[in-house]
């Protein structure tokens, strides 16, 4: 992020491309870069960040609305005493909207976590970073600057295969940002021992295993399932965006059946749910994706 301006109106944000590096090296055409720039900036949704604009006089820098309270990775952080299901649940609806209008417009994201969610106003988020990362990304793999605990676990396996992005993998990611949102913005997998050198083998090999992050101690058995479905093995078993947006829209109608408050938290014991994910994944793998198993309290309790 480089520097704040002020124009007539609005205050916008001048954001130098992460990889500093002249498109030049980056391999991206200027003419692929300023049609899908055009593209971008003619998205419309409430819970995006507009594009203004993209200058290359000097490597790509990108301007869009400053959001002065940030990310919501920081915004989770520093209000975690403050904020109510109510708020967190209707941040995975407004997310999960917004993911179902980049389908619709065929873009798929391929960096959605916390710290690419800004806060507008307290019951107002927007995705932002989008779309770009495809063109910039096309002729430059870097696994190891790969956002690993966020990307799913196929890519884990290919990370040079960029034909396997897809909505499905954007839907993991978004179970991810879930998962961060419900624990006010906690590390993934940060208990789990990963082989620095090899974190991508390490981690995919802890995924193939059939482990998930655990169960947030806010969560209801319910939601857990709905994020333990957006980390299924199989992208086609994944739910699509649409459903999610459908699914959290429900959830936040009802926000204390889903998630608990705060201060009910130190009264819930510790939840390990480390072999629901195997037994749903078991169930899914056998009916297909047709039919979703639910996995109740009763299940939980005899496993
Ligand atoms: N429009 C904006 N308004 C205010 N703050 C912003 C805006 N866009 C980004 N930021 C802030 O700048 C920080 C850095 O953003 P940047 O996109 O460069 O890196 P990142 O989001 O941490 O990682 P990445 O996008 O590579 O996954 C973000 O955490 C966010 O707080
Ligand atoms: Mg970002």
């Amino acid at each position: 992020m480089a520097e704040k301006q002020a124009n007539m109106n609005q205050l916008v944000l001048i954001k130098a491309n992460e990889l500093d590096i002249s498109q030049k090296k980056v391999g991206v055409e200027e003419q692929e870069l300023i049609k899908e720039a055009g593209i971008m900036a003619q998205l419309d949704h409430s819970h995006l960040t507009k594009l203004f604009g993209i200058c290359l006089a000097e490597g790509i820098t990108i301007v869009a609305p400053l959001r002065p309270l940030g990310s919501l990775e920081n915004y989770l952080k520093k209000n975690h005493n403050s904020l109510e299901p109510k708020e967190l649940l209707l941040y995975c609806y407004q997310i999960a909207s917004a993911m179902e209008y980049l389908v619709s417009r065929h873009i798929i994201h391929r960096d959605l976590a916390a710290r690419n969610v800004l806060v507008k106003k307290r019951e107002h988020v927007e995705v932002t970073d989008f779309g770009l990362s495809a063109v910039l990304h096309q002729n430059l793999i870097l696994p190891l600057k790969m956002p690993y605990r966020w990307v799913a676990m196929e890519l884990l396996g290919q990370p040079r295969d960029k034909a396997l992005y897809s909505e499905a993998t954007d839907v993991w990611s978004f179970g991810i940002t879930c998962w961060e949102i419900l624990t006010f913005a906690r590390i993934p997998y940060e208990g789990v021992r990963l082989d620095g050198p090899n974190v991508l083998a390490s981690l995919h090999t802890y995924l193939k295993n059939g482990s998930r992050l655990i169960r947030p101690v806010n969560c209801s058995l319910e939601l857990y399932q709905t994020l333990l479905l957006c980390w299924a093995p199989n992208p086609i078993t994944r739910h699509n965006f649409k459903v999610l947006r459908q699914q959290f829209e429900t959830y936040k109608e009802d926000p204390h059946k889903y998630v608990t408050t705060q201060q009910n938290i130190c009264v819930i014991e510790t939840i390990i749910d480390e072999d629901i994910g195997k037994v749903l994944y078991e169930k899914l793998e056998k009916s297909g994706s047709d039919e979703i198993p639910k996995i109740n309290e009763e299940t939980r309790l005899s496993m």
